[in-house]
């Protein structure tokens, strides 16, 4: 006797319009669209009215949205959620003057978020990271890449890429971790940035043989390291075949696009200074430009990215949160293309196509932030009239349900 084969879908989504992002320009929008999905992956997107065309189409479940919009699940393709503490303490002392560089200098910034994150044992630096990881999922964030950086030593940058993993598993939700070990310098290297790069290389493959590490990243910048020393850590991610990415010309222009670039990195992130021709090699590479918005915000900058050259040389531009206790305590990407749009006078639909295919491209990721067939069934409804709302609402709970992998998170 055979055993009766199931061939329903696991599930079918109808009486919303959805914003695929399947095209080259505009959203990609099907009025009254119908989205269905099997074994994680969507098997139908389109009009509902096709459907009659699929014969015996029989879902498992059937959901009527009843109205609303439909896009891919959000997907946040830079931040540093893993870490011990606050520095609510800086934010005090940047509103009355001072600076970021100065307070890292003077010892705080990133190095005191690492004494807070090495004095956190794993299961405490899961219970502090983890809220946050959920307050991006529940404002549609499927996808969340998670830096290491605040360990600053093989056992506590181990730690961190631990904890990413965890929340992964923990929520349910797509976790792409980066190893960020050259951050910042530890105290007990002090004076000796290259005896660090030394010791960052070396922990590498360690982490990678753990399958802690999908990418690489460092922050290339007077307040962090040099070009040379980036590119120490790039060949030794590229001797393992990982990917790099680099938080590039944030402060100052050190030629970190062109840097990044020039190792056919994913993407170069934050970018306020970055030169014309580090435009041009990104465009040359493939380098997504990843803009970070929160930290613009919050540091008060006012150097703008290069907007038009990244749009004349086609250069795709994400959008993220870099969710992190210094220069970005953001913990909703909705929020981070509110302010992509208003501080950079992105369009909101240039906002989405950021936080979806244009960050899934940032990490390397081709099977999703997209209503395509045979695309991740990673999706969000949202109870809103147009798409743009999505930029437009400071807040709110717009989404009404979240899917990964076809299953409802929330
Ligand atoms: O992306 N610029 C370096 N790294 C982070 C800030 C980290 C921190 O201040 O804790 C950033 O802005
Ligand atoms: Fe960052």
């Amino acid at each position: 006797m055979t055993a009766a084969v199931d061939n329903r879908w696991d599930g079918l989504i109808v009486g919303a319009a959805l914003a695929t992002l399947d095209a080259e320009a505009g959203y990609g929008a099907i009025e009254d669209g119908a989205l269905g999905w099997h074994d994680g992956r969507l098997v139908f997107v389109g009009p509902r009215a096709a459907l009659a065309d699929t014969p015996d189409v029989v879902a498992k479940q059937v959901v009527d949205a009843g109205g609303g919009w439909i896009t891919p699940g959000l997907v946040d393709c830079h931040t540093h959620l893993v870490f011990a503490g606050d520095r609510a303490g800086e934010f005090e002392q940047r509103l009355q003057g001072a600076s970021y560089e100065q307070i890292a200098r003077a010892g705080g910034g990133i190095v005191s978020s690492v004494r807070a994150t090495r004095a956190a044992s794993e299961d405490e630096l899961l219970a502090q990271s983890l809220p946050r990881a959920r307050a991006l999922l529940a404002d549609g964030v499927t996808t969340i890449e998670i830096k290491s950086g605040y360990g600053l030593d093989y056992d506590n940058e181990r730690k961190m890429l631990r904890v990413a993993r965890r929340i992964g598993e923990v929520l349910g939700v797509g976790v792409r971790t980066t190893f960020l070990g050259a951050h910042a310098l530890p105290p007990e290297f002090s004076g000796n940035a290259d005896g660090y790069i030394d010791a960052v290389c070396a922990w590498l493959p360690r982490l990678h043989d753990e399958g802690l590490v999908d990418a690489v990243d460092a922050f290339c910048e007077r307040i962090g390291f040099d070009a040379a020393q980036t590119r120490r850590v790039f060949d030794a991610a590229r001797a393992l075949g990982l990917p790099v990415k680099l938080h590039a010309d944030q402060l100052s222009d050190g030629h970190g696009a062109a840097l990044v670039a020039g190792f056919d990195g994913l993407s170069a992130d934050h970018v306020e200074h970055t030169s014309p021709e580090g435009v041009r090699a990104m465009a040359e590479h493939g380098t997504v430009a990843v803009l970070l918005p929160g930290a613009f915000h919050v540091l008060r900058e006012t150097k703008l990215p290069p907007l038009d050259a990244f749009r004349a040389h086609q250069v795709p531009m994400a959008v993220a949160t870099d969710c992190n206790p210094g220069t970005s305590p953001l913990q909703s990407l909705r929020l981070a293309m509110s302010l992509a749009c208003t501080h950079f006078k992105l369009t909101p639909e240039e906002a989405l196509r950021g936080a979806t295919v244009h960050g899934a491209r940032a990490l390397g990721l081709r099977d999703r932030g997209v209503l395509r067939m045979g695309a991740r069934a990673d999706f969000v409804h949202w109870a809103i009239a147009r798409p743009a709302e999505l930029c437009y609402w400071l807040g709110g709970a717009l989404a009404q349900s979240i899917f990964v992998g076809g299953q409802r998170l929330a």
